[in-house]
């Protein structure tokens, strides 16, 4: 256990020391946050799956929907797990990823794919979405499980929810929202014992598909309980 423990340490500080060097923010915080993702969902990946599985099955939905294929934006592409880039890729001339922070990983995912209609940038998209409204606008974007992240961290989750939902649901493009809204902590009984927002108090606009993701399975945060949050997609 401890050797796993201290192999993981390391994996960490290395995938965090080569994220650093090629960041153009290089904002450490930013960067450690998205090395803890990483590894927590490494740790989780079979808890994890189905929820993946959800998401990019509804963003091949949302685009068997549209007419024009020229562009598409993907907002918290993350890790790139949620999102199946493969497809994107062949379905668009272009494919913008939008994050804080493009881990080494997800940047070995766009170049060992040698998509060269891939384009990665590393923006804070909690200043809203203005700056995708140009002659050149996106098709489609995606909004990947990034919502309540950006709620998590601001300093008012409830205007930072508004003003997203805003910007990506009233832009001149097809919207495609995946964003957990809330969560139960449940016990070894399956007893709910805890529940939470995580949209800063702000209702969640009406949903096509939704579904549970066991986002801590028992023994991840800790041994008695799990966390399931609630999963939208619009
Ligand atoms: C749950 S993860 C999304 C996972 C991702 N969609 C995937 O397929 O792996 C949330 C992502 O939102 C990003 N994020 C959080 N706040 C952000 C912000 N203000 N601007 C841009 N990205 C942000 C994080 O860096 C993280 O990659």
């Amino acid at each position: 256990m401890a050797a796993y423990i201290v192999r993981r340490m390391i994996l960490e500080a290395l995938h965090f020391t080569a994220a650093l060097a090629v960041s153009s923010r290089r904002k450490p915080r930013e960067i450690a946050g998205s090395v803890g993702l990483w590894s927590r969902a490494r740790r989780c990946a079979k808890a994890w799956a189905p929820h993946e599985e959800n998401c990019q099955a509804f963003v091949e939905e949302k685009v068997g929907q549209l007419i024009e294929r020229r562009h598409v934006a993907v907002l918290g592409s993350g890790l790139l797990r949620d999102v199946p880039l493969e497809f994107l890729a062949k379905s668009f001339q272009t494919v913008t990823l939008y994050d804080l922070v493009h881990l080494p990983s997800a940047r070995m995912k766009v170049r060992g794919g040698r998509r060269a209609n891939v384009r990665l940038v590393e923006r804070d998209l909690s200043g809203g979405l203005e700056f995708l409204k140009t002659d050149d606008a996106p098709d489609l974007v995606i909004s990947a499980c990034l919502l309540s992240q950006m709620a998590l961290h601001a300093r008012n989750p409830a205007s930072t929810v508004r003003r997203h939902l805003a910007d990506l649901l009233g832009g001149p493009w097809v919207p495609c929202l995946i964003t957990d809204t809330g969560y139960e902590v449940r016990n070894v009984k399956g007893e709910v014992i805890g529940t939470g927002d995580l949209l800063g108090g702000e209702p969640p606009p009406p949903a096509f598909r939704a579904w549970d993701w066991t986002v801590a399975p028992f023994g991840e945060a800790a041994r008695e309980t799990e966390t399931v949050h609630r999963v939208i997609a619009v």
